[in-house]
């Protein structure tokens, strides 16, 4: 069941996406070569702390950290660890959901650290476009799987491959809630929106021709490319209205 939200629910929302925007913001100056994902954690997790939020991925199904930090072939779902140092050349999502009075924000980036090859630059940068493509497609009275359908129509030319295993959420009171979003085009998602429907767009582009993935048995989240190929993904949770959707963790 798909969850229309009050006008005061939105309200919250609002706020909640808006403070996960500003943790972006902030942790920006801090993603550089020589630091590790946990010192990126840590900073976090105390400014989510001190504008009297909480961090949801933090105990969230027994996930250990406050945010998410997938490097390269990382897809998403990497637990920051003292012993993962940025180097340059690396990209790095960093995945941050906040609980702001009861409601939650979710917002992602890839960042990018120091000379990046333009390969990898273009991936991040397109990837970065098709969710800007998916959440264009967003109205009230259309199919929610004209997201995965902008997507797919942007990415095809590339080669790139677009992760089906893995999809955005609505969002709301619950950190996932439904639907779920694919990022590809499918029947699946031939559910009619309605204005007050608030839902996550967040597309992982591996740069390789597989979409498989694999999850780590060691930590039992850690999802990496089947093929080692490098993989980006943008996240922003939006509002359905009867325009153009409103995002609620721009930054
Ligand atoms: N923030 C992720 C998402 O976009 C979910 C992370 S779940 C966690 O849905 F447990 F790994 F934090
Ligand atoms: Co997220
Ligand atoms: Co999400």
């Amino acid at each position: 069941m798909i969850i229309i939200k009050t006008a005061e629910e939105i309200e919250k929302m609002r706020k909640a996406g808006a403070l996960a925007g500003q943790v972006l913001s902030y942790i920006e100056p801090y993603v550089n070569e020589g630091v590790s994902t946990l010192e990126l954690d840590n900073l976090c997790a105390e400014f989510t702390k001190n504008h009297g939020a909480i961090s949801a991925p933090l105990n969230y199904h027994g996930f250990p950290k406050s945010i998410c930090t997938s490097i390269n072939n990382v897809v998403c779902h990497g637990i920051p660890s003292v012993k993962d140092i940025l180097k340059n050349g690396d990209i790095v999502n960093i995945d941050v959901t906040v609980i702001l009075d009861g409601y939650h924000g979710d917002t992602s980036r890839t960042f990018m650290v120091g000379d990046v090859d333009e390969k990898i630059v273009n991936l991040v940068t397109r990837t970065e476009k098709a969710m800007y493509r998916g959440i264009a497609a967003v109205k009230a009275g259309k199919y929610l799987y004209e997201v995965g359908r902008a997507i797919e129509k942007y990415i095809a030319k590339f080669g790139y491959s677009i992760v089906q295993t893995y999809g955005g959420h609505g969002i709301g009171k619950d950190f996932h809630e439904d639907p779920h979003v694919l990022h590809h085009f499918s029947q699946h998602n031939k559910i009619r929106l309605k204005e007050g429907m608030i839902f996550t767009v967040e597309p992982m582009i591996n740069m390789g021709q597989s979409n498989q993935v694999e999850t780590s048995t060691t930590d039992d989240w850690t999802v990496t490319t089947a093929d080692g190929s490098i993989s980006a993904q943008f996240e922003h949770t939006i509002l359905v209205t009867s325009g153009e959707a409103e995002i609620l963790t721009a930054r």
